[in-house]
C-alpha cells in the first residue's frame, strides 16, 4: 500500500511516500527555521502562510523522488493533532481535497504517536517480538513524556514535564546566550569536547518520589540565566557552561527513562522526537543500556525531527484499520495518547 504522508503541524512542511508502513521511498522536508529565527520561536500565522506556499512543491518533490505519481497513491495520512492550529489547517485541508479528488482514503495522524512510530520504521522486528512492554521517551520541542506501551496497543503516560519541554530547555538556553533558534543542535555541537562538569546545574525533580517520572526544566533555564548574567565568559567558559547545562538535561532524561523501563518491565526503550538527535543523550543511553539488560532503540536522526515519513508509516496502520471515510479535522483532541494502532 502506497501512502502519502503530509506534515504541517509546526515549522516544517513535509511530504513522504512510504510503502506498507516501513519502506520509505522519499521524505521531502522544507524547513522554515530561518523565517522564524529572528523571532526566537515559531509564529503560527507565519508558519501557516509558508506551508500554503510550499505544500504543493514539497508533495511533488516527494512523488518525484519516489518515482511515483498521484495515481499510484492508495491513501493519504496527514497530521491533524497536536500542533499549531493555523498550520495544521493547511495540511488537513490539502489532504482532504486531494483525497476527495483522487477518491482515496485520508486519515488524521497523531503527531506524537507518529514520533514514537518513527522508532519502528527500520525496526519492524520489535513490533512482532515478545510480549514485554516498550518504554518510549518522547522528547521534542513541545513535549517531554515517558510512555509505557503494552502489546495490546494501550499506552500509559507515566511521566511528563510539569513546565518546559526538553527541546524548549535547549531553545530557551540558546536565547539567553544569544545563540540562534533552534538551540538544540547548536548547543549539542558547542558542547562536544567541553567539560560537562565545569558548572554545577540542578537536576530538577530527580530523587523526588512524588515526581518519579516527571520532569521540570524551567528552573534549569533560570539557573543558567543567573550563572551567565553580567559575566564576560571566554569562549571556552561558554562551551563548558553549555556542556554542563546539556549534561543536566541528559542526566535527568536518562535516569528517569531507565527507572521507568525497569519499573514497567520493558525490554526495549525507544527514544524519539527532535531532542533524540542529541549526541550526548544518545551516547549516555547506549552506555546505560550496555549495563542493563535493556535495548535502547535510537530513532535515526532523519526520523527524529519533524518529517512526513513517520506520518505516512503510521497512517498505513490506520488506513488498514479504518472503515468509514470522514473529512479530517485539524483539532487537538484529548487524551493525546491513549493507544497505538501498530501491533498485530
Ligand atoms: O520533534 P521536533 O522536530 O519538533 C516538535 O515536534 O517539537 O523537535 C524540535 C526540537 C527543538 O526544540 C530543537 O532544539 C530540538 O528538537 N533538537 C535538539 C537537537 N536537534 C533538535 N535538541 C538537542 N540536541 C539536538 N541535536
Ligand atoms: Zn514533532
Amino acid at each position: 500500500m502506497f501512502v502519502l504522508g503530509i506534515e504541517s503541524s509546526c515549522d516544517e512542511t513535509a511530504a513522504s511516500l512510504v510503502v506498507d508502513g516501513h519502506e520509505v521511498l522519499s521524505s521531502a522536508i522544507s524547513s522554515q527555521v530561518k523565517k522564524h529565527a529572528e523571532y526566537g520561536g515559531v509564529i503560527p500565522e507565519l508558519a501557516a502562510r509558508e506551508h500554503l506556499t510550499n505544500i504543493r512543491q514539497v508533495m511533488d518533490l516527494a512523488l518525484n523522488d519516489a518515482g511515483k505519481t498521484l495515481e499510484d497513491l492508495d491513501g493519504i495520512a496527514v497530521t491533524n493533532h497536536p500542533g499549531l492550529l493555523p498550520a495544521l489547517l493547511v495540511g488537513t485541508s490539502y489532504a482532504n481535497g486531494l483525497g476527495a479528488s483522487l477518491g482515496i482514503p485520508v486519515v488524521g495522524v497523531n503527531h506524537l504517536i507518529a514520533h514514537i512510530y518513527a522508532s519502528f520504521i527500520e525496526r519492524q522486528d520489535i513490533l512482532k517480538e515478545g510480549d514485554s512492554t516498550i518504554t518510549a521517551l518522547l522528547v521534542s520541542g513541545g513535549h517531554t513524556q515517558i510512555i509505557i506501551i503494552s502489546r495490546d496497543g494501550t499506552c500509559e503516560i507515566v511521566g511528563s514535564t510539569i513546565d518546559d519541554a526538553a527541546g524548549e530547555a535547549f531553545d530557551k538556553a540558546a536565547k539567553i546566550l544569544g545563540l540562534p533558534y533552534p538551540g538544540g543542535p547548536i548547543i549539542d555541537n558547542m558542547a562536544k569536547g567541553a567539560n560537562h562538569k565545569a558548572v554545577d546545574f540542578p537536576r530538577p525533580l530527580k530523587g523526588k518520589p512524588e515526581h518519579r517520572f516527571n520532569f521540570s526544566f524551567s528552573g534549569l533555564k533560570t539557573s543558567l540565566l543567573y550563572k551567565v548574567k553580567d559575566k564576560d565568559l571566554s569562549p571556552q567558559e561558554m562551551k563548558d557552561t553549555v556542556a554542563s547545562y546539556q549534561e543536566a538535561i541528559v542526566d535527568v532524561l536518562t535516569h528517569k527513562t531507565f527507572d521507568a523501563a525497569k519499573t514497567y518491565h520493558s525490554k526495549h526503550i525507544v527514544v524519539c522526537g527532535g531532542v533524540a538527535c542529541n549526541s550526548a543523550l544518545r551516547e549516555r543511553l547506549q552506555t546505560m543500556a550496555a549495563k542493563k539488560n535493556i535495548e535502547v532503540v535510537l530513532t535515526p536522526p532523519k526520523f527524529c525531527t519533524d518529517n512526513a515519513a513517520m506520518i505516512a508509516a503510521l497512517g498505513y496502520h490506520q488506513i488498514k484499520a479504518s472503515k468509514e471515510q470522514e473529512l479530517i479535522e485539524a483539532v487537538p483532541r484529548a487524551p493525546l495518547i491513549s493507544s497505538v494502532p501498530f501491533f498485530g
